[in-house]
């Protein structure tokens, strides 16, 4: 799986998304070590407080499916502005998929920038801090 096929895969899941309220579609492609893909998008709701973004959807299926190893997430939208993940979830991320992940921010004409995650939520709090 290369970078710009699980891009793809993050383009086809923005086509689930349901966002109503913002007409903000993202999409997200979450690749496993041993190459499984696992995709997300965002999920509105009225009481806008429980939307649900692409990228924790993504993240949060492989965890049901017992994934523990990571290696990419792409992240898409319809926006011609690159498309980084908001704070939550990259603190979601580190947790559940560990700072060593590479994070695909796309824009709208086909451009890419790579992240570490670790340089997307640098000094960051996690269980580490609950167990010193
Ligand atoms: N959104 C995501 O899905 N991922 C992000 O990282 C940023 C924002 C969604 C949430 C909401 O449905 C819409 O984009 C506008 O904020």
């Amino acid at each position: 799986m290369n970078n710009n096929e699980l891009i793809n895969l993050a383009t086809a899941a923005k086509e689930k998304s349901y966002s109503p309220y913002s007409s903000f579609r993202v999409g997200a492609a979450l690749l496993t070590k041993d190459g499984k893909v696992y995709q997300g998008a965002n999920i509105e709701n009225a009481a806008y407080g429980v939307t649900m973004c692409a990228e924790r959807i993504a993240v949060f299926t492989a965890k049901l499916e017992g994934e523990t190893e990571f290696s990419a997430i792409a992240i898409t939208s319809d926006s011609k502005d690159y498309i980084p993940p908001c704070g939550s979830c990259r603190q979601v991320l580190l947790e559940l998929c560990g700072e060593e992940i590479d994070v695909l921010i796309t824009n709208g004409i086909g451009e890419v920038k790579i992240f570490k995650l670790k340089d997307l939520l640098p000094f960051s709090f996690g269980d580490k801090n609950l167990n010193g």
